[in-house]
Parts: structure tokens; sequence; C-alpha cells
């Protein structure tokens, strides 16, 4: 099939540098080649990492608590254009971050053309497999780092009328809160948790796939219900942040959170996701080489994140 790429070379939506070299990172490591040759996709757009320097202004001071506003606004815009124009020829959409801010520029491109392609009587779902929500308000926020704040923006629990801050957004781009399912939860703020409950949005934490299964469901389990959360039929757009992953597995990430998914429920959760034929984008989000406690921490973490990207895209063990 044909597979649209886009590699973004974006940190602003967090305050650590490096998360913007993980596309040349994991191009390094021989992701485009497994695509290609491995599992037999055409590929498209995958000759550029977008810096878009041009969007990024010199002065650019907090707007509602939000740090680098106009930066993360004008480039998730962009980005938005980008998948938009992939998914309208047909592609699957893969987009390598970068940190997560990024999502909301991936996920209104991909809202966007799934409601044109069925004339507006579908709408995606998502999946978003995080240590975080990432879903707080600007009001909520305790960092003031939109990476935080994706999904409140996704679901127009957040919302700002000035272009410039993240106002683009339209009803076309939007996804409804009974449309995400969260896996892998294990730090998630107060004023998080509210929202989440308040909103019935369905989370999937840590607790329920724990592997002594007493009172858990086990990943196994949990891919069941999030998938039947979902429904048949419903285009998905998976949303993969690497520190959901144990910092075992993935240790080069930018708020990594000990007791994670190992790298064999990551990849789980990826063939599952797969398996339902209704894959329309994914995420690779806040891997960053540049961090990490050991010599061969951001090599391991390219690795896996190049694994939940193929598992992503079909590979199968046998
Ligand atoms: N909840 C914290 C915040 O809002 C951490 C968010 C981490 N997000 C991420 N994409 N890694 O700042
Ligand atoms: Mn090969
Ligand atoms: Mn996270
Ligand atoms: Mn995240």
């Amino acid at each position: 099939g044909d597979l649209g790429i886009v590699a973004v070379g974006f940190s602003g939506g967090q305050g650590k540098p490096g998360v913007d070299a993980a596309p040349a990172a994991l191009f390094e490591s021989g992701l485009l080649d497994q695509l290609r040759h491995d599992l037999g996709y055409n590929l498209h757009g995958h000759d550029a990492v977008h810096e878009y320097a041009d969007l990024v202004p010199q002065h650019d001071p907090p707007h509602r608590g939000m740090k680098n506003p106009r930066a993360v606004s004008a480039v998730t815009k962009r980005i938005a254009e980008q998948v938009y124009a992939h998914a309208r020829e047909g592609r699957l959409v893969l987009t390598l971050g970068g940190d997560h801010s990024i999502a909301i520029g991936t996920i209104a491109g991909t809202a966007k053309a799934v409601r044109e392609r069925f004339a507006g009587r579908k709408e995606i779902a998502v999946i978003w497999v995080d240590a975080h929500a990432d879903i707080n308000t600007p009001e909520t926020s305790g960092s003031g780092n939109v990476h935080g704040m994706p999904v409140s923006f996704l679901t127009g629990l957040a919302r700002d009328s000035d272009e410039q801050f993240f106002g683009w957004i339209g009803d076309e781009h939007r996804i409804s809160v009974s449309k995400i399912v969260y896996i892998g939860l294990r730090d998630v703020d107060p004023g998080e948790k509210r929202i989440l409950r308040e909103n019935g949005i369905k989370a999937f934490s840590m607790f329920d796939i724990d592997r002594v299964p007493i009172r858990s469901y086990g990943i196994g389990r949990v891919m069941e219900l999030a998938l039947a959360h979902i429904g048949a039929d419903t285009p998905i757009h998976l949303s993969f942040d690497v520190d959901a992953l144990d910092p075992m597995w993935a240790p080069s990430t930018g708020t990594p959170v000990r007791g994670g998914l190992t790298l064999r429920e990551g990849d789980f959760i990826c063939e599952m996701v797969h398996q339902t034929g209704s894959l329309v984008a994914v995420d690779l989000v806040e891997v960053n080489p540049r961090l990490g406690p050991a010599v061969d921490a951001a090599h391991d973490t390219v690795r896996a994140g190049c694994s939940l990207v193929r598992c992503a895209l079909g590979e199968t063990l046998l």
C-alpha cells in the first residue's frame, strides 16, 4: 500500500531540546528500508525532515500560560495540512515526532480527511497510548507545555478564538470525547483526572494492564475492550507516545515514568490495532535521542520506536 510520511523535527511543545532529532535517528537506524523492503510500502514524503523554521517566531511570549504558543499553533496547523494531503490521497499516514503537541496537527488532519471521505457520516476514533493523558487545558496545566494539552484542543475542551493560538482548529478537525481510548496511563494530573471523569472518557491505566490478573484485565483483554469501545468500521488514528513504555525499554524520552508497558505489550497494542484493518494514521512521538542515562539508551529507545511502528504497519511474528 501507499504510506505518507511526515517527519517532524519540532520540540516546541516542551522544554528539552533533542526530541526534534528523533526522525533522523529513526531513519538512520533503518526504519524506511524496513517499511519499504520488509513491509512492502510505497513511501511518500519521506525525503525531508520538516523543521518549520519559517513558522517559529523570534518572540513568542506565553498566552494563557502556554509556552511557545504561536510556534506550536503555526507548526501544528501546517502538520494538519500535510497529514490531510496524504490522507486525501488514500494513504495511510505515519508521523514521526517531535513532541506530542504535534498530535494537534496529525489528528486534526486525519479527522478532516475522514469526514470528507465519508461525507460527514464517519468520525475517527483515537487510541492514545501514553503514560500521560495530555488533556490539560491551558488553565489546568502546571507546566505550560503544550505537549500536555493536545487532547483538550482536539476535543474542544480548550478553545481560543485567535487564529495564532489554535483558533484555526475548526469543527472539521475535532474529535468527540466518546471516541478516545487511552492505554497505559500512570501519571495523570489532578485537573486531568477531573476532566476524564466529568467527560466519561474511556481510559485503561497501567492498573488495568497489570500482569497480576486478579482485579486487572491484562493487555489482551484491555485491547478487546478498547476496540469494542471504538466499534467496528471506525477509522482509527493511533497516537503512540514512547513514554508509555517502561523506561527500561524507552529511557530516552523527556518525561519518563516508571512502571510502564513492556516493549512486547507495546508491540501487541500496535499489532492488534493493525489487525482491525481500520488504521488510517499512526504517530510515534517523544523519542529524544539526546536524553538518557546510559550510552545505549538512545539506541535502545530508537530501536523500540522502530519496532512499534513496524507492528502498527503490519509486521507479524510469523
Ligand atoms: N501532565 C504533564 C504536563 O501537562 C506532563 C505531560 C507530558 N506529556 C507528554 N506528551 N510527554 O506538563
Ligand atoms: Mn531490507
Ligand atoms: Mn507521555
Ligand atoms: Mn504524550
